[in-house]
């Protein structure tokens, strides 16, 4: 199963918004399709954002019909933009935005540039799936027998088109060997947890109960949790973390009842120009999302909604943060900033 796969003139997408029903593919011609993708979740996750968008540039790139560079790199500017207008959170987004602008400022003629762009949206997609098996497998040594680990949203081969982040590591521990269990939160309103977490560790063998959101608390109290383990979608210098709306909930509970809360992300993922989680801009979504499930209204007509899509987690709920260069524990500030080096 692959999430995302390049092929000379298109984008290939497995359609997560039908999982875990459909395994159906999309075929993107053109880079407004990919854009759109994005919004609609077809494809999501903060390292599969970028690589998506990595390729959505490189396909409108290769459908410019313009002839002289100045006016490709105008084409390729307003192709940015309408991929940084797709989902404001995910800093992955807006590091491939950069690295492909930087790429299409190559010497050489249009066509020239437009083989440079397929290039680098396939170095960064490679550099993904290694970067997320590398830190996998470190996290995996936090992982010990007999554990029961508990997740939120989706962070698995899915979110990242490589071996996935909290999961990987879960999914790595396994591998090992170890006798694990995980306990995944629904993670409500779009249910990435139900839908594609319970889905990806079922194939993998990997024995999983799916709880509703609300039932973390009782279970962490309960002592039924060895650690909590998530992706992130953003992280600041000082370790505060973006990731699915709810993982905040998860941290504080997680703190009260002792015990350890892990991130896990690649470099990628951290945004090293912000100084705290304050400065994240977080995403709002559409009201339907609350009000509807699979289509259907649960809530009654008109009734206000609010729908941030994601929360902070401040840095000292955070027992380390996993990345493939390290794992990383207080004080954030200083041990974040070895890691931009
Ligand atoms: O809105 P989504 O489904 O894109 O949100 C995804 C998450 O919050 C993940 O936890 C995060 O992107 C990490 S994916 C490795």
């Amino acid at each position: 199963m692959k999430t995302i796969e390049w092929q000379e003139d298109k984008l290939i997408i497995l359609d997560q918004t039908a999982l875990p029903h459909q395994e159906f593919y999309l075929e993107l011609s053109n880079y407004l399709e990919v854009v759109s993708a994005i919004k609609k979740l077809q494809v999501r996750g903060a390292p599969a954002i970028g690589v998506a968008t990595a390729y959505g540039i490189a396909l409108g790139a290769q459908n410019s019909d313009a002839d002289t560079t100045k006016e490709f790199l105008n084409e390729i500017e307003e192709i940015c933009q309408s991929f940084s207008a797709a989902r404001p959170t995910a800093v992955n987004l807006f590091h491939a935005i950069k690295r492909m602008k930087l790429a299409s400022q190559s010497d050489g003629n249009v066509s020239l540039i437009k083989s440079t762009l397929i290039r680098e949206a396939i170095k960064i997609h490679n550099e993904e799936k290694e970067a997320t098996a590398h830190l996998s497998h470190l996290g995996a040594k936090l992982i010990k027998n007999d554990f029961t680990i508990l997740t939120h949203c989706n962070a698995g081969p899915l979110a990242t088109t490589g071996y996935g982040t909290a999961l990987g590591i879960i999914i790595a521990a396994g591998e090992e060997g170890k006798k694990i269990k995980v306990f995944a939160d629904e993670t409500r309103p779009l249910l990435q947890g139900a839908r594609l977490t319970t889905w990806e560790l079922m194939r993998k063998g990997i024995t999983v109960t799916l709880i509703t959101d609300s039932m973390a608390g009782h279970f962490l109290s309960r002592g039924k949790i060895d650690c909590v383990v998530v992706g992130a979608d953003r992280i600041a210098q000082n370790g505060d973390t973006a990731n699915k709306i709810g993982t905040y909930s998860l941290a504080v509970l997680a703190k009260e009842n002792n015990v350890p809360f892990y991130v896990a992300a690649p470099v990628s993922t951290i945004d090293f120009s912000l100084k705290s989680g304050e400065d994240i801009p977080i995403e709002e979504r559409n009201p339907e999302e609350v009000t509807h499930i699979g289509g259907m209204r649960i809530a009654p007509e008109g009734v206000r909604t609010a729908n941030p899509a994601f929360d902070v987690t401040p840095h000292r709920y955070i027992s380390a943060i996993i990345t493939e260069k390290g794992i990383v524990r207080e004080p954030y500030q200083t041990q974040m900033s070895k890691l931009c080096r």
